[in-house]
């Protein structure tokens, strides 16, 4: 195709769904009767999604065809070594086990090479890596570079390990670190990148210290593209050489393939060497299921293997990139702030710069994802005082999108309506907590209005 400047949808749709209309009286009902919590509304009456990006893809129907092929043998299914080869081809990791989802990867790996004490560094853990080290008596230690902390400056990778903090952490505390992860791209950084450079650094670092190295690679894909077109001297490399660079420096890795697996469910542990493999395998029929299964139909297995080579491809990725900076220069645009620059799944809105008047404890960010529910239909996610109580840096709305559902033109929509909040945004006001469990409290407490 020639070259434009517009960067299009690469997939024409044959399959809808309606998009769910209500009129704002019923969602100012909906709000009232879930205590102003998000996580409490039905899917059924929000219009734009953006909650997560994980699960959420639209299957092409390429993935659906396979599934109707899917061999649904309890062992030595087909479907199994048809994923296992297209896992295997993409990280060039010999061993391959499937899971039902990202964290079950966690559980298993964190459980059986993990103990009471010991330490693990990453750039930043997602929460649910974090919990399940800590669960374990592990502790979680994020050392992402200086410039993540920063939201508006427009620095290329982001999520980078701070190398030199790493060598020191692990000089001084030889003995006590079974593994170092890397998030890519760093989620609960933003969505940001890492660089080939900084995740060479690392390896080296390990090397050094003969400690195994696995990437937390659930945006594998996203990540390989921000390389090809930020970093230098990589731009005529196609994303699936990146990546397999990208794995060769690990030793290998934890998935959630619901994200650039470009799947519903499912995810995998993929490892270069064959020393965990029988103890992973045990636990893993302990809890998730026969080997060539792992807690998954093989109709999902068929639907992955095809996901893991679609998502590879370059007008797919670029169409991802695009989305995410359309909306970010959009909102930029209307005055409203986002964590710069925009990463692959997500935007991150600073509600602490757009709503100055609330102050942290009146949840700002909260505030905001209320409004943008009740005013637009739109449900996004707060992460800040509500998730991380005083300990929030940030006063942030995450709106992430799902791959592959949503168009330009509802993107415009979206757009129009935050613009319109942004006008009148010396109206909104603070929120109250009435209701809260003793943790995790973001997904069931109860607000009121301030
Ligand atoms: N690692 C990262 C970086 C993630 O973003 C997630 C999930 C997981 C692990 C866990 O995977 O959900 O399959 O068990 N992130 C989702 C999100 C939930 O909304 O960012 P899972």
């Amino acid at each position: 195709m020639k070259a434009r400047r517009s960067i299009i949808e690469p997939f024409k749709i044959k399959v809808v769904e309606p998009l769910p209309l209500r009129t704002i009286e019923e969602r100012e009902a909906i709000l009232a009767s879930v205590g102003f919590n998000l996580f409490g509304i039905r899917a059924a009456d929000v219009t734009f999604d953006f909650l997560t990006d994980s699960g959420t893809t639209a299957m092409s129907a390429s993935q659906w065809g396979a599934m109707m092929t899917a061999d649904e043998s309890y062992a030595g299914s087909r479907s199994f070594y048809r994923f296992e080869e297209v896992v295997r081809r993409i990280t060039g990791y010999d061993h391959i086990i499937p899971t039902h989802q990202g964290r079950a990867a966690e559980h298993l790996v964190f459980s059986l090479h993990a103990k009471r004490g010991q330490l693990v560094p990453s750039n930043n853990h997602f929460d649910t890596t974090r919990a399940n080290l800590e669960q374990l008596g592990v502790e979680a230690i994020d050392l992402v570079c200086a410039e993540a902390r920063d939201p508006t400056t427009e620095v290329p990778f982001k999520g980078n390990v701070d190398l030199g903090r790493l060598d020191a952490f692990l000089r001084e505390h030889r003995g006590r670190v079974p593994f170092v992860m890397t998030t890519i791209t760093n989620n609960s950084g933003g969505g940001q990148p890492v660089s080939l450079e900084n995740l060479r650094g690392v390896s080296a670092i390990c090397r050094r210290e003969g400690i195994p190295f696995l990437l937390d690679a659930c945006r594998f894909a996203e990540n390989a593209w921000f390389i090809k077109v930020r970093e230098p001297g990589q731009g005529h490399r196609t994303p699936r050489d990146i990546a397999r660079e990208m794995f060769d420096l690990a030793d290998g890795c934890l998935v959630s393939a619901k994200k650039d697996g470009l799947v519903n469910i499912g995810g995998f542990i993929a490892l270069r060497d064959g020393a965990w493999v029988p103890d992973l395998r045990s636990r893993l029929i302990l809890t998730e299921g026969f080997p060539t299964y792992g807690g998954l139909a093989a109709r999902d297995l068929e639907a992955l293997a095809v996901g893991l080579d679609e998502v590879l491809d370059e007008r797919y990725l670029a169409y991802r990139e695009a989305v995410t900076r359309y909306v970010a220069d959009g909102l930029k645009r209307v005055g409203v702030p986002t964590m710069r620059p925009p990463g692959g799944h997500a935007v991150y809105v600073d509600a602490r710069a757009l709503l100055p008047h609330i102050p942290p404890a009146q949840f700002p960010a909260q505030a905001l994802a209320v409004e943008l529910y009740r005013a637009e239909g739109v449900r996004s996610c707060e992460i800040g005082s509500v998730m991380f109580g005083e300990h929030a840096a940030l006063e942030l709305v995450r709106l992430a999108i799902p791959r592959r559902v949503y168009t330009q033109a509802h993107m415009d929509y979206v757009l129009e309506g935050i613009a319109e909040i942004a006008e009148r945004r010396d109206t909104l006001r603070g929120l109250r907590i009435v209701e809260q469990p003793s943790f995790l409290r973001h997904f069931t407490a109860r607000f009121a209005p301030a």
